[in-house]
């Protein structure tokens, strides 16, 4: 099946009722038969769930159909995107161990690798994702993950996903990616040879800003792994949330097509705007990293950055005259959003640190929604002015 059929014809059994969309199972725990049934369920004598924090159908649907569409055997679910990543750095590092990360990953996930794993005796190095020549220079004896993210967030700074994996081989490293931007629809890093991907399905996997979530996803053995850290230390997904997960991804496909096709337009006609210095997006001819975006992505996704030709307080005006556009902390929603990074996300990053990831005082993110192309324009036009 291709992935858009996947997407919609991968389901969990139909209940009794024989529902034609899919069931949902808001349920804390499962009963059994018979006290004998439940030492074989708990012994692994017989499959079956126990308590949703291990597992629950609901899940077990979104985690299937985000396996296929990412072309990997295992999905393990979690609560947040956070959780998600978290999850994929405890669950395979130890005390003495050493991480290599890019320094272009989202402020959160820069806050865990560098500040709450040393506090669990793992260290870390931030290389420059764009200079891979240097990263030989990050190795030490103790280096275990090389954990990237790409597109990354909000610099939409791109990494050769092919050149990474080479890399982490040579050096024996679990390459663990970031794939929330790109979703699967536009990338697949298992194609190239990461061996953990990560989603954020709060953003566009959810797409309407409804739910919070999180995946991991790999070969058995590394799922597996995870799922024994989800199980112990808790961050399940709910099974409500799986559900408007699962739902969201049959309709991935046509949403990604479309946030792409906006978002493209948005960056060309910003591009020819006077009073923008400068506009960042993958499939923009002027990008720097153009030619890695061609080969590893199919479509450039739904964020645009821009920079206003101007200050601080321009990109603060700026969001005030929007109308239309949300201000707030969301991305990849069916609604275009807009956000200043370095009043909001980075204001505590000194400016010296805002620059070297490419957050300019004037700097504007847009996730481009699914509203009509030209009003999403007009709104940003009369900002502008
Ligand atoms: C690239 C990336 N990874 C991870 C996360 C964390 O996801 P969540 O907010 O669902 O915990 C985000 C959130 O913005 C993100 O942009």
């Amino acid at each position: 099946m291709k992935f858009e059929t996947k997407a919609i014809r991968i389901q969990s059994d139909r209940s009794q009722h024989r529902e034609h969309s899919t069931p949902i199972h808001p349920t804390s725990s499962f009963v059994f038969e018979s006290a004998e049934q439940m030492q074989d369920v708990f012994s692994g004598k017989e499959n079956g769930n126990i308590y949703s924090r291990f597992t629950n159908p609901s899940v077990e649907e979104f985690q299937t159909k985000l396996a296929a569409l990412e072309g990997v055997e295992s999905c393990m679910a979690t609560a947040t995107g956070m959780a998600a990543v978290f999850t994929s750095l405890m669950a395979f590092l130890k005390k003495g161990d050493h991480i290599i990360a890019s320094r272009a990953i989202f402020g959160s996930s820069f806050q865990v690798i560098s500040q709450t794993l040393p506090e669990y005796g793992i260290t870390c190095t931030f290389v420059d994702p764009r200079k891979m020549e240097t990263w030989n220079d990050a190795v030490n004896q103790n280096s275990k993950m090389l954990f990237l993210e790409s597109p990354s967030n909000p610099g939409l700074e791109l990494i050769d996903l092919e050149k990474a994996s080479v890399f982490a081989k040579t050096h024996n490293l679990l390459l663990n990616i970031d794939n929330c931007f790109a979703t699967p629809y536009l990338q697949e890093p298992a194609k190239w040879g990461a061996d953990i991907i990560t989603h954020s399905a709060t953003k566009f996997i959810d797409g309407q800003g409804r739910v919070m979530g999180g995946a991991i996803l790999g070969k058995k053995e590394i799922v597996e792994k995870a799922y024994l850290f989800v199980r112990r230390t808790g961050p399940s997904l709910s099974p409500f949330n799986a559900w408007v997960l699962s739902k969201s991804l049959e309709t991935l496909a046509v949403r990604m097509d479309r946030h792409c096709s906006n978002a493209l337009a948005l960056a060309k006609w910003l591009e020819k705007n006077d009073k923008v210095k400068k506009v960042n997006y993958p499939f923009l001819a002027s990008h720097p990293q153009y030619e890695i975006a061609q080969k590893q992505m199919s479509q450039g996704g739904g964020i645009v950055t821009f920079e206003i030709d101007g200050g601080l307080e321009d990109g603060v005006n700026f969001l005030n005259s929007l109308k239309m556009l949300s201000l707030t902390a969301n991305l990849g929603d069916s609604r275009s959003i807009a956000s200043h990074p370095a009043s909001t996300t980075h204001l505590r990053v000194p400016e010296e640190d805002r620059l070297k990831l490419g957050i300019t005082n004037s700097l504007i993110r847009i996730s481009t929604g699914l509203e009509h192309i030209d009003d999403i324009i007009e709104d940003i036009d009369q900002a502008l002015s």
